[in-house]
């Protein structure tokens, strides 16, 4: 009795900790297999010798298989499969993360049409993906976006991949979307503002363009719908790839990799802007980040808080299975240590005290919704961010909430790049923001020590998880 009244109370607590929008299905318990599982990701890409399982398929062997379509009798002996069987479908069900989706068709060098035309014909690269979240990012499952609309497939990312890598989109050829979006730099830029074709500048500082999957509205002011909207925009800004959609279009006919690759994905007569955005918003959902120390922190923390060790000792008789799941998170943990600091720093975080997460909520920790923090608002035309677009008073000086995952990965910080470290984010809100008329009613001046600001840095950085591995030179 005592024993599920405390097993309920842990499940209540994670709920909580995790600050998700809904409580994780009862299958909780679940989720302690979850950083196994990712953390096997990596060995997947080892080759494999035995016969893998299809679920571990080796993202290189079935395009090699493929390219040389060999009976499996003459294969080397080790990989003596028990019957012979047509090369593995590459699997249909995948967490995110996993490099066979983003580390480009195997080989070195510039991709050559043999390799597009290899990969185009393994089994189940057009196949509609069944896509988890990594563990951690898992608990905003239900928050999905797009992927109805726009049906994930490894062919999909795979063309996305390159098009995002490609400068050829932009007028000179010298422009990519990871030049102010940089795998490098967290996915963004460590200028203040993002610098396109002749060095032109903008006044906004370039987001992250990673997470996408749990967000509809993009840019800092939410004017595109959605992130196929969003990824066609850069294309024709003349500051930024300073390109036109049918010279861009134009370029990529011109290319026979890419024309195969629409062909195949999309149908004949595909090569068109629209679905440029749609490979391109393709490959930007399957960059999600890994699990971040707190994770697995917030995973063990309800048994550590709410049990003493004399309980913990107990569960070991009363309740093996919960005390195995309690074992395998704190090894986890353990394995992926939070400081004292950050853990002090997470505890305010999640606090009244500090409010972070009054919009910073979430297992993304953004509230997707546009708030004046007074950034900026000291100029002497200040950028009005969500405002020129709803043209709605409440909403001048307002800006989309960003994710504060991979965070400090991401300098500078602010929609105009304003602010430099993660200590001048966090004493921007300890000042209480810059007074004006539109400010937050959320943002107030907080009562912090320097520890307490040194603990909330400490925090984000511990929510610093891995980014997919992700092939930036193969292209077409
Ligand atoms: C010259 C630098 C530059 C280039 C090139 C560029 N971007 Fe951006 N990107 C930015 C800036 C700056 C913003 C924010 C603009 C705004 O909010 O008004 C942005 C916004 C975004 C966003 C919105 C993120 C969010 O949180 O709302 C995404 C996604 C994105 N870019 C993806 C891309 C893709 C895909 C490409 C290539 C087709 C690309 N970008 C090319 C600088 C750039
Ligand atoms: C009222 C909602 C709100 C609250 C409360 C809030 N934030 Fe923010 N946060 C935002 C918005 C909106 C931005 C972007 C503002 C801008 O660029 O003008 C932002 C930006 C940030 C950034 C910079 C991210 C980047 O990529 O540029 C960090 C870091 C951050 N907040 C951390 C915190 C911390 C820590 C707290 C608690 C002390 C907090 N926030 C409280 C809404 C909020």
């Amino acid at each position: 009795m005592l024993k599920r009244t405390m097993f309920g109370l842990v499940m209540g607590t994670m709920v909580a900790t995790l600050g998700c929008e809904k409580p994780p299905a009862p299958a909780a318990p679940e989720t302690a297999a979850e950083p196994a599982s990712y953390d096997a990701i990596d060995e997947s890409m080892v080759p494999v010798e035995k016969p893998a399982d299809p679920a571990m398929a080796a993202p290189e062997s079935a395009p090699e298989a493929a390219e040389n379509p060999a009976p499996a009798e003459t294969k080397p002996a080790e990989a003596k499969p028990a019957e012979a069987k047509p090369a593995a479908a590459l699997p249909k069900k995948v967490v995110l993360g996993d490099p066979s989706l983003t580390a480009g068709i195997p080989g070195e060098g510039k991709l050559t049409l043999e390799q597009i035309s290899a990969w185009l014909a393994t089994p189940g690269v057009h196949e509609t993906l069944e896509i988890e979240l990594p563990f951690g990012l898992s608990q905003a499952s239900s928050s999905i976006k797009g992927i109805d609309t726009n049906p994930m497939t490894r062919a999909k990312i795979e063309l996305g991949r390159q098009l995002y890598f490609d400068g050829r989109l932009s007028s000179d050829g010298t422009i990519s979307c990871a030049s102010c979006h940089d795998p490098a730099a967290g996915y963004a830029a460590h200028t203040q503002f993002g610098i396109g074709v002749d060095g032109q500048q903008g006044g906004r500082n370039s987001p992250v363009a990673y997470n996408r999957i749990l967000s509809d509205k993009q840019f800092w002011d939410g004017r595109a719908e959605s992130l196929e909207a969003q990824a066609v925009g850069p294309i024709a800004n003349p500051i930024e790839m300073a390109n036109t959609h049918e010279a861009c279009v134009e370029t990529l006919k011109g290319i026979e990799g890419y024309k195969v690759q629409f062909e195949a994905v999309f149908g004949p007569d595909s090569l068109n802007i629209d679905n440029v955005g749609k490979a391109l918003a393709t490959f930007e959902r399957a960059i999600v980040t890994g699990p971040a120390p707190y994770d697995y922190y917030a995973a063990v923390e309800p048994f550590l808080t709410q049990f003493t060790p004399e309980d913990l000792a107990d569960l070991e008789d009363d309740d093996p299975d919960l005390y195995e799941r309690y074992s395998r998170l704190k090894a986890d943990a353990d394995a992926h240590p939070m400081s004292e600091s950050a853990i002090r720093g997470k505890k305010l975080f999640f606090s009244e005290k500090s409010n972070c997460t009054a919009c910073h909520a979430g297992a993304n920790f953004t509230d997707e919704l546009y708030h004046n923090l007074g950034v900026g608002m000291d100029a002497e035309k200040p950028d009005l961010g969500r405002y020129e677009i709803t043209k709605e008073d409440k909403d001048k000086g307002a800006f989309k909430t960003p994710t504060v995952r991979n965070v400090a990965l991401t300098a500078p910080y602010m929609h105009d790049g304003s602010q430099k470290t993660l200590a001048e984010v966090v004493e921007w809100y300890a000042k209480g923001g810059h007074p004006n008329d539109h400010l937050s009613d959320k943002v107030k001046k907080l009562d912090l020590t320097d520890q307490d600001k040194a603990d909330l840095v400490a925090f984000m950085e511990a929510c610093t998880g891995d980014f997919p591995k992700v092939e930036p030179a193969r292209l077409p």
